[in-house]
């Protein structure tokens, strides 16, 4: 082993000697590959002087772990174009421009190692090996993690502009990466674009830009990498991060309980419900329409019914961001509700009475032109009629009886929109009630 040693060290020597001056290769230390997929090293070197006026040609050649040039194993010789232990490799670099960058392909994790880069003239009157600038490449299954920036997202208040970029590196600029993000809010602006580092390595970099809304607050943000490869199925990487944004109340609505429409002497609880964040220490206020003044401060508004309560309620919610206010909603107490059905049943009774009576002449008038009609016949033919007359009354009385059913729908009719408006909101509000009652749990942990 030390004898082995002292031979690379005279080897070198040797060299060093030769050329007396030390020359530089370009290239990241390391590098991390892919696994069925392309490595490309970017490389640049310096030569001497000399060797360049001669405008000579160069080759390139690779070798793996040992340098020793006598001993090494070659993965790469440029004068043969000779490739072992991999499938290709390709220099793209123009060597006569000191450019040596170069592509391994189909790498395997068993070539993770370390690796020098040779040049020698055409002539091999001038040979360098650049000892002092190996690349370790390290062939792994997985890619590379994402970089998503920034990590640990701080909250924004509402509408301030987000900066998200995510970034993967692309050992294999000819088989870069795709980036893909989910679940992304609704104003985000994406801009992607292959990115070259400082060491002259590849990365594929995707910036989005979006305005915070509120709908947007403990959204899961992904961004998903996805690299092709030849030997193996494509491999995915992703990160995730969660926005946190601040709000003023939002959605503020009113829920009544029991009911939008209750009688005199009920206890009535209105409930303000509102999405915000932070949702702790919330202000309250109660307003009813045509008051000044607040009725009351608190979540929940509760009295007691009486004749005066009818009207329009709202509430405004306050958080330190900001406040919301509530749609007004119509609390009916009965007595009014009983002054509808009232006037609904007096026109019901009313109409009753008007078809009883029409009803009743009509009969009257059969009645007399029988008279005036004498003859006994005619009394056999009276007594049919009345039959018919009865049938037809029978027919007429029921008649009456739809029309009040027409009437009776009517009222119901009449007050539905009145009601119908309050219990579809209250039916509304139950469904947003229960999803807000889930969302406030959640905000409460914030
Ligand atoms: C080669 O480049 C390195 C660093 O860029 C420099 O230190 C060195 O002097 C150069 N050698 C020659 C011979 O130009
Ligand atoms: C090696 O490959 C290069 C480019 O592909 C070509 O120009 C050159 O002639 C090849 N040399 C040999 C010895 O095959
Ligand atoms: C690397 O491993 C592959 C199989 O995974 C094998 O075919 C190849 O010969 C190995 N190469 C070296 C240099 O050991
Ligand atoms: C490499 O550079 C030399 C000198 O600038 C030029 O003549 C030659 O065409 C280049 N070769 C390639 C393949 O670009
Ligand atoms: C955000 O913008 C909306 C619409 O322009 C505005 O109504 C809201 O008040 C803004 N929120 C904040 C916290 O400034
Ligand atoms: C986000 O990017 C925009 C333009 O790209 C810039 O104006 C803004 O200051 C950036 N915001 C943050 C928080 O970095
Ligand atoms: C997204 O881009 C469009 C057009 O380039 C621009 O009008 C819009 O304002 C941008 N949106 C954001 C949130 O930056
Ligand atoms: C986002 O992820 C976190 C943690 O996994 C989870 O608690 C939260 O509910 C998610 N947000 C949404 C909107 O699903
Ligand atoms: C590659 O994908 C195919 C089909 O999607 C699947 O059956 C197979 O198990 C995958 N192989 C590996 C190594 O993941
Ligand atoms: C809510 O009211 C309390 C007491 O009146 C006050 O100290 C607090 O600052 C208020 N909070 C907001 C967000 O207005």
């Amino acid at each position: 082993m030390s004898v082995f040693r002292f031979m690379v060290f005279l080897f070198f020597s040797y060299e060093l000697k030769s050329s007396e001056l030390k020359y530089n290769a370009e290239m990241p230390s390391r590098i991390t590959a892919l696994s069925g997929s392309c490595v490309q090293i970017p490389c640049r070197f310096n030569v001497s002087e000399l060797s360049l006026k001669n405008t000579e040609s160069f080759f390139g050649f690779w070798m793996k772990k040992n340098h020793d040039f006598k001993i090494s194993h070659f993965v790469f010789n440029g004068k043969t174009n000779k490739t072992s232990g991999f499938n290709n490799i390709e220099i793209l670099g123009n060597l006569s421009q000191r450019g040596c960058t170069t592509v391994f392909y189909d790498v395997m994790n068993n070539h993770s190692d370390k690796y020098y880069f040779r040049v020698e003239t055409k002539s091999s009157d001038w040979k360098y090996t650049y000892i002092d600038n190996p690349i370790e490449i390290s062939v792994s299954d997985k890619p590379q993690l994402l970089i998503l920036k920034p990590t640990d997202l701080k909250v924004v208040i509402e509408n301030t502009t987000v900066n998200l970029s995510c970034s993967a590196e692309a050992p294999c600029p000819k088989q870069p990466p795709t980036i893909s993000w989910s679940n992304i809010p609704e104003s985000a602006n994406i801009t992607t674009q292959l990115q070259e580092k400082p060491d002259k390595t590849q990365s594929v970099f995707s910036h989005m830009t979006f305005k915070a809304s509120y709908v947007d607050h403990r959204r899961n943000i992904s961004c998903t990498a996805t690299y092709p490869r030849n030997t193996f199925n494509d491999s995915t990487v992703q990160t995730t991060v969660m926005l946190r944004v601040l709000f003023p109340p939002k959605e503020t609505h009113i829920t009544i309980d029991p009911s939008a429409s209750v009688s005199v002497g009920t206890n009535v609880i209105l409930t303000c419900k509102t999405k915000a964040n932070p949702s702790k220490n919330m202000n309250y206020t109660w307003y009813k329409r045509g008051q000044e003044n607040q009725l009351d401060f608190g979540e929940q508004l509760t009295f007691t019914v009486n004749r005066k309560s009818g009207g329009w309620y709202f509430c405004k919610a306050k958080n330190e961001h900001g406040n919301g206010k509530s749609e007004e909603i119509q609390l009916i107490v009965a007595e009014s509700l009983s002054l509808i059905i009232g006037c609904v049943v007096g026109v019901s009774a009313f109409l009753l009475i008007f078809l009883l009576i029409t009803l009743f002449l009509r009969a009257k008038a059969i009645r007399e032109t029988d008279i005036s009609d004498q003859g006994q016949e005619k009394q056999v033919q009276i007594s049919s009629i009345f039959a018919n007359g009865a049938f037809v009354s029978g027919e007429e009385l029921e008649m009456p009886k739809d029309e009040n059913d027409i009437v009776h729908y009517g009222e119901i009719n009449f007050s539905t929109p009145q009601t119908k408006s309050s219990t579809v909101k209250s039916s509304g509000q139950e469904t947003i009630y229960a999803e807000v009652r889930g969302r406030e749990k959640e905000m409460n942990q914030d």
